[in-house]
C-alpha cells in the first residue's frame, strides 16, 4: 500500500499556537496573551448580530457588498478594491495560493508574524527570513535577500509580537527596492490603534503600485475576533484574481452585519482607543520600573524582556502569571524566548499584570 503522504513543506509546520485562554480550576482569568480589544465587543455590533439571527438560514452575500460600502466610506477607499476575509488570516492565505508556489521563496523578517511562514509552508515555497535590526524589520536586509525566486515580501506594520514599525520613507523604499513582479503585502493589523505622521497604513503605495495590497482586520480595535472579518485593498488586477479563489461565502452573515455596526460605532472604537494610549505607555513604565525589558511598541501590547539565560525567566514568569489566573504569551516560537508579549488590557487587568510580576521579579 502507498502510505498517503501531504505535499513537501507541510509537515515542517509547527501548528499556530493561539494565545491561552483558560487556565484549569480558574473561573475567571485575566487574558492578555491574544492582543484582543480591551473593552470587548461594540454594543451596537452586538445589538446587530442578535438582532440578524433570525435569517442565520439564509446564505450571506457572497460579495459583501454592504460591509465594502462601510469600509470604503470609513477610510476613503473604492468598495471595489475592497475583498472581504474570513480574518485577515485567510487573506493572508489567499494571497500566498494567488502569487506563491512550489519553488518559490516568500519573504518575511525574522521576528514576524506566524502566520507568513506557515502559510508558505502550506503551499510548498521556501520562507526566507530576513534578520531584523533592534527587533524591527530592516529594509535593506529584506531587500538583501530577494532573488528571482521572490514572489511575495509580508511586513507587518506595526509588527506582531515586536511593536515595531516602519515608517512611510522605509516602506516606500521597501517597496522602491522590490522588481515590479514582486507582490507587497503590507500587514495593517494594528493600524486603529496608531497615529501621527510617522506611520502609514501603506494605502497610498496601494494606490499608485500595481504589487502592493495592505491587510485589515476586525479582530483588534473593533473588537470582533470571534467573529472572523479581515480585509483587504488592493488593485484591480489582484481583486479580480482573489474573487476567483476565495470561497463564494468566505465570510459569514453574522461577521457582515457586526462589522457594519462596529464601524458605525465611533464612540466604542474612541473609548479602546483612548484605553490602549492611556495604558500602554503606563504598562510599559511600570515594567521598565520593574527593572524588565520594555521594546517600544506602537500597537495594542508590549513585549517584555527576561534576563534569565535561553528563556527560563520568561518561562517562570509566564507560569507564575498563569498560577494566577493572568495569561500572557510566551514567544519561543517567534525566535525571543527571553519574552514575554502582553497585551494592553482594562485599568484592573494592566494593574493586576503589573503586581503579579513585581511579586515576581521580587
Ligand atoms: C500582524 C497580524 N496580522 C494578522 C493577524 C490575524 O488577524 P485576524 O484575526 O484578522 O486573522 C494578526 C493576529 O494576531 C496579527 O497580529
Amino acid at each position: 500500500m502507498v502510505p498517503l503522504r501531504p505535499r513537501p513543506g507541510i509537515l515542517e509546520i509547527e501548528p499556530y499556537v493561539g494565545g491561552k485562554a483558560e487556565v484549569e480550576g480558574m473561573a475567571n482569568v485575566i487574558k492578555l496573551s491574544a492582543n484582543e480589544a480591551a473593552l470587548g465587543p461594540s454594543p451596537k455590533a452586538m445589538a446587530a448580530l442578535r438582532a440578524a439571527l433570525p435569517v442565520v438560514h439564509r446564505y450571506p452575500d457572497g460579495g459583501a457588498r454592504a460591509l465594502r460600502q462601510a469600509i470604503g466610506a470609513r477610510f476613503d477607499l473604492d468598495p471595489e478594491r475592497i475583498v472581504c476575509g474570513s480574518g485577515s488570516d485567510e487573506l493572508i492565505q489567499l494571497l500566498m495560493r494567488a502569487y506563491a508556489g512550489p519553488g518559490d521563496e516568500v519573504l518575511y523578517s525574522a521576528h514576524g508574524f506566524l502566520m507568513y511562514k506557515i502559510c508558505a509552508l502550506a503551499i510548498g515555497a521556501s520562507p526566507v527570513a530576513a534578520p531584523e535590526r533592534d527587533l524591527k524589520t530592516d529594509v535593506d536586509a529584506m531587500l538583501s535577500l530577494v532573488t528571482t525566486r521572490t514572489r511575495a515580501v509580508f511586513v507587518a506594520n506595526p509588527n506582531n509580537p515586536t511593536g515595531s514599525h516602519l515608517t512611510p520613507d522605509e516602506l516606500a523604499r521597501l517597496h522602491a527596492g522590490l522588481p515590479d513582479d514582486v507582490l507587497l503585502v503590507i500587514d495593517a493589523a494594528y493600524a486603529e490603534y496608531i497615529g501621527g505622521d510617522d506611520y502609514t497604513t501603506g494605502q497610498e503605495l496601494v494606490l499608485r503600485a500595481g504589487n502592493v495590497v495592505m491587510t485589515r482586520t476586525f479582530s483588534k480595535q473593533f473588537g470582533l475576533a470571534a467573529l472572523r472579518l479581515g480585509w483587504l485593498y488592493a488593485p484591480a488586477h489582484v481583486i479580480d484574481v482573489l474573487h476567483r479563489v476565495r470561497g463564494p461565502f468566505n465570510v459569514s452573515a453574522l461577521a457582515q452585519t457586526a462589522g457594519i455596526a462596529a464601524l458605525e460605532d465611533h464612540e466604542h472604537q474612541e473609548r479602546e482607543r483612548a484605553n490602549n494610549d492611556r495604558w500602554r505607555p503606563w504598562l510599559a513604565g511600570q515594567l521598565t520600573g520593574l527593572g524588565l525589558t520594555v521594546h517600544p511598541s506602537v500597537a495594542n501590547f508590549v513585549l517584555v524582556g527576561f534576563a534569565g539565560a535561553d528563556g527560563r525567566s520568561a518561562r517562570a514568569a509566564s507560569s507564575w502569571l498563569e498560577r494566577q489566573g493572568v495569561l500572557a504569551r510566551p514567544m519561543g516560537a517567534y525566535g525571543l524566548p527571553h519574552c514575554l508579549r502582553i497585551s494592553v488590557g482594562r485599568e484592573d487587568e494592566n494593574r493586576a499584570v503589573v503586581e503579579r510580576l513585581r511579586e515576581f521579579v521580587a
